[in-house]
């Protein structure tokens, strides 16, 4: 397909990383991203500190990104920016920051719906999967399963009604007495225990939804039992618990998966989002790929995470096809624009 030459600046400022990278032509020239270290000491993120941060990260990040793919400012065609989910003072900053580089250099404004992003992380790097293709996307904030049918056709299949797996993650750490982020850390740990150790109840859904605040209570409860007869339960054991809560988190994410399969008849599955970083998610992936024979798509690390390469990405998508925004564009924290 003929493509429109196009070099375009990203930015992503969703939640609490800053981050900005240049994709020219579709290839993928830097990707810099500044992770906010300040939310550490409250254990979780404090949203006006991180706009703060984003405030003045992200003028040396876009410098690092622009300095790094040696392109010039004026070099760019567009500038695109995360309109949301997110919180609403950290999109503001990369809005912003986006809206008047784009008037300062007449060059067309992208907005993208960050979880397509997610998605759409995919096509960075070879191997890229064909539409349609069914891609499991875990984060902080979501956990779905999302029939992509093109880059801007994607249907919510299956949603957690409760907490996304992300926040599983991060709250069992919490009850570990582990620092924030959590998620990986309890991957860390789980690579030295043993999964198969504690088991614990899960809520039953039907169909392809999740729930995860059934699996949080069993923790909840058991850490509260087995604490009360041995008081240093969690620091003597701790990587077998990390090991069997990941073990059984990555089971509720995979069945459904397989659910997934079963009724679409997709045969291509791909994992997205942060918690498509988890080791033992990863591995579990290949498994499946060599017990069902299905075609596994699962993304580089720094592709999982959140970054601006993957807005860069999507914005790429966007370009090619003339979808631009207006200077009235303005961030939407809990922007849904999957149909
Ligand atoms: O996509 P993301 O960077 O930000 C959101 O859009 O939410 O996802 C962040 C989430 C956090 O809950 C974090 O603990 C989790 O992804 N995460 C992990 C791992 N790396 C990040 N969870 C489990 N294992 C990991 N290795
Ligand atoms: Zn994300």
């Amino acid at each position: 397909m003929y493509s429109i030459p196009c070099t375009i600046l990203a930015i992503e400022s969703s939640c609490d990383d800053t981050s900005a990278a240049i994709i020219k032509d579709g290839k993928m020239l830097s990707n810099i991203v500044a992770t906010q270290e300040i939310h550490r000491k409250y254990g979780g993120v404090v949203p006006e500190l991180a706009s703060r941060a984003h405030q003045q990260n992200i003028v040396p990040v876009v410098l690092a990104a622009l300095e790094k793919a040696n392109i010039g400012k004026n070099d760019l065609n567009a500038v695109a920016y995360t309109q949301g989910p997110g919180l609403l003072g950290s999109l503001l900053v990369g809005c912003s920051f986006a809206k008047s580089l784009s008037l300062a250099l007449s060059i067309p404004l992208i907005a993208i719906d960050h979880m397509q992003a997610h998605v759409l992380a995919h096509f960075i790097e070879d191997p890229k999967p064909e539409f349609p293709f069914l891609c499991l996307t875990v984060s902080g904030g979501h956990t779905q399963i999302v029939l992509v049918e093109s880059a801007f056709k994607m249907q919510v299949i299956g949603r957690t009604i409760d907490d996304a797996v992300g926040e599983a993650f991060d709250k069992s750490a919490k009850m570990l007495n582990l620092p924030y982020p959590g998620g990986p850390l309890v991957d860390k740990l789980a690579q030295e225990g043993n999964y198969k150790a504690y088991k614990f109840s899960k809520t039953h859904m039907e169909g392809l939804n999740f729930s995860f605040s059934g699996i949080k209570t069993s923790i909840l409860y058991f850490l509260k039992e087995k604490t009360a007869i041995e008081p240093n339960f969690i620091e003597k054991n701790l990587p077998d618990i990390c090991a069997s809560i990941q073990y059984a988190l990555i089971n509720m994410l995979t069945e459904k998966l397989i659910k997934a399969v079963e009724q679409t008849g997709i045969r291509q599955i791909a994992i997205a989002g942060g918690v498509s970083a988890n080791s033992g998610l990863r591995a579990r992936m290949k498994d499946l790929s060599e017990e069902k024979g299905l075609e596994v798509f699962i993304p580089k690390l720094e592709y999982c995470t959140d970054n601006a390469g993957m807005i860069a990405m999507a914005a790429h998508f966007k370009f090619q096809n003339g979808i631009f925004e207006d200077l009235n564009s303005s961030p939407n924290p809990r922007l849904n624009t999957f149909c």
